[in-house]
């Protein structure tokens, strides 16, 4: 089978699976081979296990709460809430998570002007790439993972704490899974192509 059709989001993990060492290298050195917007590489990433991951996930929870509380938020920002609790409760359970910095950008709340916004959207690709370069690899080496955008809500505690002053493009969990997702349904090909000649 094909290992992008193999690929699929695991959200549950094996608390005693272990994911070693030398297959989260090869798994960065597949974000590294990445291709990118004029070869920018507009990525660094930041893996936490242990105690280190548990410190930054409290972060992520009271950002959400913060949120939750926020009377400013758009309601279509705020539908998504209940995910991002489920989100932080998976990041618990797997043993890695690896966060993906935008290292060309700033708060992705924050709006750009015209010209600017280009550069972001192919940096913000590129980024794309890494990270789906990321998920096979793992797939390839039999981890499961799951990419996660639900990190936006905590844009703010995340990066404080990381101390870093780039925008935070997601983070991505690693893990032996505890489950076989059925898989989620595709659009078929005749609704997404056309083809002219
Ligand atoms: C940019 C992006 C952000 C995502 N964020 C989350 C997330 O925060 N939480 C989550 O559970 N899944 C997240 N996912 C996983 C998607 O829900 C999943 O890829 C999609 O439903 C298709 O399922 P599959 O990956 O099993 O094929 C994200 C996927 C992408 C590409």
């Amino acid at each position: 089978m094909d290992i992008y059709t193999k690929r699929k989001s695991i959200r549950k993990y094996k608390t005693d699976g272990e994911v070693t060492k030398e297959q989260l290298t090869e798994i960065l050195e597949a974000a590294r081979c990445a291709p990118s917007a004029k070869n920018r590489q507009p990525w660094k990433f930041v893996v936490y296990t242990g105690n280190a991951k548990k410190e930054i996930l409290d972060c992520m929870e009271r950002g959400i709460e913060k949120q939750k509380k926020s009377l400013f938020m758009p309601k279509k920002f705020k539908n998504g809430m209940a995910s991002a609790d489920n989100t932080l409760r998976i990041m618990r359970e797997a043993p890695v998570i690896v966060m993906v910095l935008n290292t060309h950008s700033k708060d992705p709340l924050k709006s750009v002007f015209a010209g600017r916004r280009i550069t972001e959207i192919h940096d913000s690709l590129s980024i794309g790439a890494a990270i789906e370069n990321m998920l096979l690899k793992a797939t390839e080496l039999g981890v499961g993972s799951l990419w996660i955008g639900n990190t936006v809500y905590a844009h703010k505690e995340i990066t404080e704490y990381m101390q870093v002053n780039c925008q935070l493009a997601g983070a991505v969990a690693f893990g032996i899974a505890d489950e076989v997702p059925e898989g989620r349904p595709r659009k078929e090909l005749e609704e997404i192509v056309e083809f002219k000649s």
